[in-house]
């Protein structure tokens, strides 16, 4: 385990969207090295940055041409071992976005592997022998679109041909298994991209969709968790330092394949949901009605909800890796969609203080909102609205593009958030009260003590169905959240309570917590 784990902090980059360093209209990787000053001085120690290598760009990325090369949009390979260089100087370490379910149709692998003549790769994706579609078993397929006598599988879109890692039971022929040879070298060739990048300076991955590798898996996944185990050898072997974190969505199924942490995820997770946005979902996963979020005031949030689904995971993780709690992500709604500034306050509260490693979305530390009904992009979707240029500074003097870029603003990306009241870091960097800082503060206090980073210390002192406050202790402190919209008082007996950080006011004597509405405290207990 990666000690610099304990006390990381992470900042989802989504590159296209950050910073415009050259003018194109689009994010670069130059734009991100003009901003770690603003990262590192947030509390950020780390980030990861979403795929930003060669591709057709028909899922954002997500659909990766060549493992080995920069999209030159963003800038060179070289720019991108200069970002490593430029965080490694600041402390600060970078995880890549490893794709290593499917590519681009357009990988050069595929290219090969869609040949009627046999190949080299002609096994690197999941082919079945016959272009009529037979035996296929509820696996995605597209059919008559190669030379090939065959139908291909496909792991998400259809410009995303599934890898072939095998089938860990296999049904016909042309399911080779997991420990067949054509299998392993589609395992080898992901791990030799990974050592490029790691060689030259990444420190880890976030690793898409790592759940999906081998085919008609059981339910515990252990085809696929026995592929990660290999490759986790290798990490502990030769780059001890590198950091795995998973996109599975299963904490105890990603920790046993040898992550070093998995994601609480909106889509499988109603605990998490609960906390964030507990909306009834329209037909496109687009939030319908009245948002139910435990950090609500006069919602009817309840703590209770994420617990019965969080603690299990804590359990189990303890000793073997983390979970991470996310503000949001890259295919999610802002988690600002519903929530008011202290609102969200609060749940930054809790998501900063709680132990495993946290993960911030660019932008959220502000409170940017997803922007709807913006057309698609790039295979976003309803996703587009959560993608948007960061806001850097007031529009004034002619100025556009809230600072992101000096393009005109009909050649940006993406828009940037057009309505009164967008916020931006400059408006909120030198008012004490603001999200921004708030989240600095409450990141100062996370890095200044051990008790309150990411080994798992957890107790619950105060957590009732449909109560408040939610009351819980971490090594020497005590913390105590209260999101409703009247005062909330609960039993808790420790000597010697010290307020150390509050928002809103926020007492701890006499062996009771009083919390006033929309309000957190933070003491330290002892002498
Ligand atoms: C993951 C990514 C998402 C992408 C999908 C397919 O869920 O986070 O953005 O579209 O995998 O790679
Ligand atoms: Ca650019």
């Amino acid at each position: 385990m990666p000690q610099w784990l304990k006390d990381a902090v992470f900042y989802e980059i989504y590159p296209q969207s950050f910073y415009d360093a050259n003018g194109d209209g689009i994010g670069d990787f130059e734009g991100i090295m003009r901003k770690l000053d603003y990262i590192r001085d947030l509390g950020c120690n780390a980030l990861w940055i979403n795929p930003c290598f060669d591709s057709p760009f028909k899922d954002a990325g997500y659909d990766v041409r060549d493992y080995k090369k920069t999209a030159p949009r963003y800038g060179s390979n070289d720019d991108l071992c200069r970002l490593f260089a430029e965080a490694h100087r600041r402390r600060m370490r970078v995880l890549l976005d490893l794709v290593p379910g499917h590519t681009s149709e357009e990988h050069l692998w595929f290219r090969e592997s869609r040949k009627a003549e046999k190949n080299e790769y002609s096994h690197r994706y999941i082919w079945s022998d016959s272009w009529i579609a037979w035996g296929l078993e509820g696996l995605r397929f597209i059919a008559g679109e190669s030379e090939r006598n065959g139908v291909y599988i496909i792991n998400f879109f259809k410009s995303q041909p599934a890898l072939n890692y095998g089938f860990l039971r296999p049904r016909e022929p042309w399911q080779l298994p997991a420990d067949h040879a054509e299998s392993i070298a589609t395992r080898e060739a992901l791990k030799d991209i990974m050592r490029f990048w790691l060689d030259a300076g990444c420190d880890g991955f976030r690793v898409d969709m790592a759940d999906s590798l081998v085919k008609f898996d059981d339910e515990e996944k252990s085809g696929t968790q026995a592929v990660w185990r290999n490759i986790r050898a290798m990490l502990d072997s030769d780059y001890p330092e590198a950091a795995l974190v998973s996109e599975w969505g299963n904490p105890f199924q990603a920790l046993a394949a040898g992550f070093h942490m998995d994601f609480l995820l909106d889509h499988d997770h109603s605990g998490y949901r609960s906390l964030v946005r507990d909306f009834g979902y329209g037909p496109d996963n687009l939030p319908l009605g009245e948002n139910n979020s435990f950090f609500k005031s006069g919602g009817r949030g309840d703590i209770t909800r994420f617990l019965d689904q969080y603690l299990p995971w804590y359990e189990a993780a303890k000793g073997k890796g983390y979970i991470s709690l996310i503000t949001g992500n890259h295919d999610t709604p802002r988690i600002s969609a519903g929530l008011d500034e202290r609102e969200l306050a609060l749940a930054y509260a809790l998501f900063l203080s709680f132990p495993g490693v946290p993960f911030i979305y660019y932008g959220d530390e502000i409170g940017m909102r997803y922007l709807p009904g913006l057309p698609s992009k790039e295979g976003g979707y309803t996703r587009t609205g959560s993608r948007t240029p960061m806001q850097w500074n007031e529009d004034s003097g002619g100025t556009a593009n809230k600072g992101f870029s000096a393009a005109a603003p009909e050649s940006l990306y993406l828009p940037v958030d057009p309505l009164p009241g967008a916020p931006t870091v400059e408006a909120q960097k030198d008012d004490p009260a603001s999200l921004l800082n708030t989240v600095r503060s409450l990141l100062a206090l996370r890095h200044g003590e051990p008790d309150l980073q990411a080994e798992p210390n957890l107790e619950i002192l105060y957590a009732e169905k449909e109560k408040l406050p939610f009351v819980y202790r971490r090594g020497a402190f005590v913390l105590a959240l209260n999101p409703g919209a009247a005062p909330a008082r609960a039993p808790v007996s420790v000597a010697g309570a010290r307020l150390v950080f509050s928002i809103g006011g926020a007492a701890l004597e006499g062996g009771v917590c009083a919390l006033e509405a929309r309000s957190f405290g933070v003491w330290k207990t002892g002498t």
